[in-house]
């Protein structure tokens, strides 16, 4: 949540600001803003408070505008948190004397303490924020310790959460000083121009070479170059990492919004995900590992800890390692996981779960089986995130960057990579023959032709939602694997269109759900040819008894249970434990269609943001 972008030297210019912003729009856009600084120290500031239009009035304002030549600049993209989405609340902040400006995401935890004793110290706050604090703690830092690079290093420490900032001061034209805190930052150059952001689609376009940069390091960039140091003062190498995406995959590229091309690019990201992942011994290929590859033979529970969508890939990914290895899988909300006395020791397998790897529940929770001596996983998307470089292993989905808020590439590859897993612990556990293994594989392989297939029926679907974009209450269900299925598809729907929509298992609608079907209700059943099939079936019936209308999501030569729903989607018929991947294509589509007739901006749903950086 909120984007930040910095640039200094030869390439700084508006338009590197404003266009990066305009990239990093998914993380929130209640208001926008940009500080540019010249040779001299001199500052302009502009700002928009316009919602969902900030970013484009932004743009627009920024081409009116004089500002001269300017040496360096920062800027941001507001997902409101401490104060409204006002103009005085949007970034970049400014202490009392107009020297320090401030980018900020994440949040100062105890801005409350330290703004009441700057006030009591002369300060005049001219906003509700907590970043704000940041700019008058180094105004007076500065006084006493003369530099920028010293002045944030001296005020990290007493600031507590988990945030990440670029300053820059009147005093230091063309330096960003850079800090971050459990909340991504990355750096990149192009010769003698040099960025700072928070995603990397901010500077993907402009950037050549990319930098990590860790918890608790600042980064003091100019044009000639950068240097990063801990909060002790001493140096620290930059470590460059690379990066594949291209210029296109974070592009529209003719498409109408962000979410239907990731919907159309599933099977390339399952693809991309699977290929070349499993070695001719059935020994699965990691992205990156620190642990004794023996490790892995001594797991005898898995935890997999996630939120939203990629929660919902996490359970799928309980039932397949279940079934496959024998070992017992626990899931948690990464939220829940840390606040409660989470059973893990060194035997204990923990995999986090994150298409952004920045996550903070789920980051927080990572922390916290490390600190247990548990085995750590992650599995993301985004190359050198910090849940990556934090976990003893990486497995990353190559699913692309991901720009739509709600996720559907990044879920599907999630649960190519989970099941990859779950067929390599069997095969460690001695649980499944490498032929047996080596089929399972083939099969998984040959899943993203079927999503094609389902993509296929893009504008049938299309008319299915027509058929009910006057309904206002919707129950997704489904069993075993197709429970996560219809949590998943009821996530969507609700979040990009705003319509009540649950998901239950099947068998829990007779202990209570069961009592809001009525003839308004619409029940979308997974009913595909999975493990318990014909109970869902019994569960439909109970369903039309009450007069609901009901869709099904089934195989071809089910069509005939058309008499029991209102409308069928066929979706071709895969291993059972493989039908999520397939199963919840005709889900994203339908949530889309819905979104799209009720006229919302399915790319910028209200009070998202793509990546969740506070608790
Ligand atoms: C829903 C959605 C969210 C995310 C959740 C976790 O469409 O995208 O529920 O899945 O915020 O985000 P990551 O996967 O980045 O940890």
């Amino acid at each position: 949540m909120c984007g930040i972008i910095a640039v200094t030297g030869q390439g700084a210019t508006v338009e590197v600001l404003t266009s990066g912003l305009k990239r990093l729009e998914y993380r929130g856009y209640d208001s926008a803003g940009i500080v540019v600084c010249d040779e001299n120290g001199l500052f302009s500031r502009l700002r928009v408070a316009q919602g969902k239009n900030s970013l484009d009035r932004l743009d627009s304002d920024a081409k009116e505008s004089e500002f001269g030549s300017i040496i360096s600049g920062i800027g941001h993209t507001r997902w409101a948190t401490h104060g409204g989405p006002t103009l005085f609340n949007a970034h970049p902040h400014i202490d009392c004397n107009g020297t320090i400006s401030v980018v900020h995401n994440g949040i100062v935890e105890n801005f409350r303490e330290l703004k009441d004793d700057l006030i009591s110290r002369g300060h005049i706050f001219s906003s509700e924020t907590d970043t704000e604090v940041i700019a008058h703690l180094l105004e007076e830092s500065l006084i006493s310790k003369g530099s920028l690079v010293e002045a944030v290093s001296s005020i990290a420490p007493i600031m507590r959460g988990a945030m990440s900032f670029v300053a820059i001061s009147s005093t230091e034209p063309g330096v960003l000083v850079g800090f971050k805190r459990m909340a991504p930052m990355v750096i990149g150059r192009a010769s003698n121009t040099w960025f700072i952001a928070s995603d990397i689609p901010a500077i993907l376009d402009r950037a050549e070479v990319f930098y990590h940069l860790e918890d608790d390091h600042l980064v003091c960039v100019t044009g000639g170059g950068a240097e990063i140091f801990n909060l002790e003062g001493d140096s620290v190498d930059l470590v460059e990492f690379p990066v594949t995406w291209s210029l296109e995959s974070a592009e529209k590229s003719g498409f109408d919004d962000f979410m239907s091309k990731e919907i159309l690019e599933q099977p390339g990201a399952l693809r991309d995900t699977l290929a070349g992942r499993l070695a001719s011994s059935g020994e699965l290929i990691l992205d990156e590992t620190t642990s004794d590859p023996d490790s892995l033979a001594r797991i005898n529970k898995v935890f997999i800890v996630a939120c939203g969508t990629s929660y919902h890939a996490g359970m799928v990914a309980k039932y397949a390692i279940e079934h496959w290895t024998k070992v017992p899988v626990e899931l948690d909300i990464s939220s829940e996981f840390r606040y409660r006395d989470p059973v893990v020791d060194e035997r204990t397998l923990v995999v986090a779960v994150s298409q952004s790897g920045e996550t903070l529940d789920t980051l927080a929770a990572l922390h916290e089986a490390k600190n247990l001596g548990a085995q750590t996983l992650a599995v993301c998307n985004v190359v050198g995130s910090s849940m990556a470089r934090l976990a003893d292993t990486v497995m990353y989905t190559r699913a692309g960057p991901e720009v739509g808020v709600a996720a559907t590439k990044t879920h599907t590859a999630q649960i190519g990579a989970l099941l990859l897993l779950a067929l390599n612990l069997a095969r460690t556990k001695g649980q499944l023959y490498p032929s047996e293994i080596d089929a399972l594989y083939e099969e998984l392989t040959l899943v993203p032709a079927k999503i094609q297939e389902v993509l296929n029926s893009w504008d049938a679907i299309g008319e299915v939602a027509k058929r009910f974009s006057g309904s206002s209450r919707f129950y997704f269900i489904g069993r075993h694997v197709g429970y996560p299925v219809a949590l998943e598809g009821a996530l969507k729907l609700k979040e990009i269109s705003y319509l009540p929509a649950e998901g239950y298992p099947a068998g829990e609608l007779k202990h209570g759900p069961i009592a809001m079907l009525d003839e308004m209700a619409v029940v979308v059943a997974i009913a595909t040819r999975t493990r318990l099939y014909e109970k869902i079936v019994s569960n439909i019936e109970e369903v039309r008894a009450r007069n609901s209308s009901v869709i099904i999501i089934g195989n071809p030569g089910d069509e005939g249970q058309a008499n029991l729903g209102e409308s069928f989607i066929s979706v071709p018929r895969v291993h059972p434990l493989f039908a999520p991947l397939v199963d919840v294509v005709p889900l994203q589509i339908f949530a889309y269609h819905m979104a799209r007739n009720l006229g919302m901006d399915v790319d910028r749903p209200r009070n998202l943001a793509k990546t969740v950086t506070v608790e």
